[in-house]
């Protein structure tokens, strides 16, 4: 079909034959066709209008999850939208790059991927012993790299309900199929995915600690439920810890009983700052060696010379305080918020992290509540990943630097902000 697309043997917008005509056409069973249909729907190479029929896709996707969760209608005074770390709270990078500019040079090809220098500023706190790390240019590089190398469209992949939008546009570009799979306070729920294996899914994509946008954290009991389910399977075990090093709790990863299945993902975004473009994978050879070679024929590796910043910056004593600082003040705000929205009747999981998953009687209309007062918030609707988890938005508590109690008072009016109606 894509070829047909590229040759302009089919040509935008077309109408195609009904299901039924092309399986009578084709000698195949209707279903067969439903599901191929159903796999270029999820390519974007054609697109169904219920009995309209189905039409090949223009080449112009619609807003997609990523920049829906993204909408706003003015500029806020006080975004909480975004997800994003607080600039403030980044390390100085002068001192870093001073020290840098003395003994860096950008002259070679041939070097080992990853520098020395980073791979061993990294061991101590990996979750898995004596990895071997492999450094891309953030965590949606690594992730975007594994699942083009490990996933074929039609694949099932099992994502946590709610989920981080870019992730499942990712998916939905490969022409993947998802299924949702609950979240508690211990992490995903044992059950659920106990059914859901039963699929046989490729791989299980999961955010180990400080879930975006939950806050939820693997507890280690929970760890060693889910790699018992898991074991004897060949689901691929993917952890995107996007929070890294700003996160109160201790790495974690199924890798210690699933050592032959599971990768692991840090980003350097969240502690070190985004424009890094900097995050740091491990995994099973399998995997990995194939991301590598492909990878060299594409940018080649991550710059050495981010790799030495942050490998300093991992070092150095005054911006590793400053990073412990940033947590601590993240975990200060979160927690204040909280606790003020506990008392306004809203009692929500500690959790950590930049966000929190806040439940709302409507979402339309507790977004409008907090834009009467110069806040924007996200809306919960492009997190859902195959389920239903009730109207939230997604705050990110962690830009919350001031006046936390006046904030959560009109996160908690927001809340109970009931439907907007339209005119009659
Ligand atoms: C869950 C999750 N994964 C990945 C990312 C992107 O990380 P990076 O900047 O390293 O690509 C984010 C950023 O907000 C995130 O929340």
């Amino acid at each position: 079909m894509s070829a047909a697309i590229g040759d302009g043997a089919l040509v935008e917008g077309q109408l195609l034959p009904p299901i039924r005509v092309l399986a009578a056409e084709l000698a195949l069973s209707p279903s067969t066709v439903a599901a191929a249909w159903a796999v270029l729907v999820r390519a974007g190479a054609i697109r169904t209008d219920g009995r309209r029929g189905s039409r090949v896709a223009t080449l112009r996707p619609g807003p997609s999850r990523y920049r829906r969760a993204l909408e706003r209608p003015t500029t806020p005074r006080l975004d909480l939208s975004t997800g994003t770390p607080d600039p403030a709270l980044l390390p100085d990078l002068g001192p870093s790059l001073a020290r840098l500019g003395r003994r860096a040079t950008a002259g070679r090809y041939l070097d080992d991927p990853t520098l020395p220098e980073l791979a061993q500023a990294l061991a101590a706190t990996w979750p898995t012993p004596a990895p071997s790390l492999n450094v891309v240019d953030g965590a949606m590089d690594g992730l975007d790299a594994l699942a083009r190398q490990t996933l074929r469209p039609g694949d099932l992949v099992i994502v946590e309900n709610p989920a981080f939008p870019p992730l499942l546009d990712l998916l939905d570009a490969l022409g993947v199929r998802i299924q949702g799979v609950r979240l508690d306070d211990e992490g995903v729920v044992a059950d659920d995915l106990a059914v859901a294996l039963e699929r046989r899914p490729a791989a299980l994509l999961l955010q180990p600690r400080a879930h975006n946008p939950t806050g939820v954290t693997l507890s280690p009991r929970r760890v060693e439920e889910l790699a018992a389910l898991i074991e004897g399977t060949s689901t691929l075990v993917v952890e995107d810890d996007s929070v890294g090093d700003v996160a109160e709790s201790p790495p974690v990863s199924l890798a210690r009983f699933l050592p032959g299945q599971t990768v692991h993902v840090r980003s350097f975004s969240k502690s070190h700052g985004p424009d890094l473009r900097l995050a740091v994978m491990s995994g099973p050879p399998s995997v990995m060696t194939g991301l590598t070679e492909r990878r060299h024929l594409g940018q080649g590796w991550t710059s050495r010379l981010l790799q030495s910043l942050l490998a300093d910056l991992l070092t150095q004593a005054s911006a590793r305080a400053q990073v412990e600082a940033a947590r601590r003040e993240y975990a200060r705000r979160r927690a204040a918020v909280i606790a003020r929205l506990a008392l306004r009747g809203i009692p929500l999981p500690a959790g950590e992290g930049l966000n929190l998953w806040l439940p709302v009687a409507d979402e339309t209309a507790a977004l409008v509540s907090l834009a009467a007062h110069g806040i924007a918030a996200a809306a919960g609707r492009p997190f859902a990943a195959g389920g239903a988890n009730g109207p939230h938005l997604r705050v990110t508590v962690g830009l919350v630097d001031d006046d936390s109690d006046a904030v959560a008072d009109l996160l908690a009016e927001a809340a109970a902000a009931p439907p907007v109606r339209g005119p009659r």
